[in-house]
């Protein structure tokens, strides 16, 4: 090898190594915001921790804010006896009139399935609950938990799986999340008053601290700043994407198998008829 040739070689080395860091270093992409040190972020920056314990849960948000993109996150949830315990991700703007993107994490005694419960807001409305079961353990492993939100839907996606998506039907009048920024939050809590069918099951604190562990960060969208957004090169490959035919039949699959809970079928709790989205085609 020449001297210039492996010059050029370490110079990709290096500025490729660079660009993997300033993918995904938590240091520069988000604060812990409460917490009191149970919030961690290691390793320069590549893996974060939130810890609860009896005293308090942690949190962080993202430094961002964005309207769009497509957000990814590797989680490794809780493990072992976590049942009480409520580990959060989600996409939130600001004010009364707020719009939300959920994914929440009930936790559960040890062998028993976590619930993965989702929610849309839009204008500070939610009322649009799924829940569902996971085809894994998701706290053996980092699996990744994702929101695509474009102009045309907001799809939810476990490990690049759809199981979600709440289309734009602005057209036929109703809301969809597209005029306000949001931001991504993430907490652990304690929810043993409500998460564990109606606090039957308490949280066992003896197993205290409870972790949950985030890696690979990677926010491809539209930052927010000075009442404007901007958006990347890599905007193209996200920001028309739909579910095609093969995303449609991943979503059938995971709604056949392993939805627990969906409005859209709560007849029980909207007497006066579903929420209108529930039934438009
Ligand atoms: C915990 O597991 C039990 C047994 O499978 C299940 O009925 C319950 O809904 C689970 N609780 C949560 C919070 O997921």
């Amino acid at each position: 090898m020449t001297r210039n040739s492996s010059f050029y070689l370490l110079l990709s080395l290096l500025t490729s190594s660079v660009l993997l860091v300033s993918a995904a270093n938590f240091n520069q992409d988000v604060s812990v915001t409460w917490g009191d040190g149970r919030g961690k972020i290691l390793d320069n920056g590549q893996l974060l921790t939130l810890t609860l314990d009896k005293f308090s849960g942690s949190g962080f948000q993202s430094n961002n804010e964005y309207l769009f993109g497509k957000i990814d996150m590797n989680i490794k949830l809780v493990p072992g006896n976590s049942a009480g315990t409520v580990t959060t991700y989600y996409l939130r703007s600001q004010g009364t009139t707020w719009d939300e993107v959920d994914f929440e994490f009930l936790g559960n005694l040890s062998g028993d399935p976590y619930t993965v419960h989702t929610n849309v807001f839009c204008g500070g409305k939610g009322d649009r609950e799924q829940q569902f079961r996971l085809w894994f353990d998701p706290t053996e492993d980092f699996h990744t938990y994702s929101v695509l939100w474009n102009p045309r839907s907001i799809i939810l996606s476990v490990d690049g799986t759809p199981i979600r998506e709440f289309k734009n039907l602005e057209s036929v009048g109703l809301p969809f999340p597209n005029r306000q920024p949001m931001r991504v939050y993430s907490s652990i809590w304690n929810a043993d008053s409500w998460a564990t069918r109606g606090g039957l099951i308490k949280t066992d604190w003896s197993k205290a601290p409870f972790t949950a562990s985030y890696r690979d960060y990677v926010a491809e969208a539209c930052v927010w700043s000075s009442g404007r957004s901007s958006c990347s090169d890599s905007r193209s490959s996200w920001w028309s994407e739909e579910l095609d035919v093969a995303g449609q039949q991943k979503l059938g699959w995971v709604q056949k198998n392993y939805m627990i809970y969906d409005y859209c079928t709560d007849t029980k709790r909207f007497p006066q008829g579903l929420p209108k989205e529930c039934t438009v085609a």
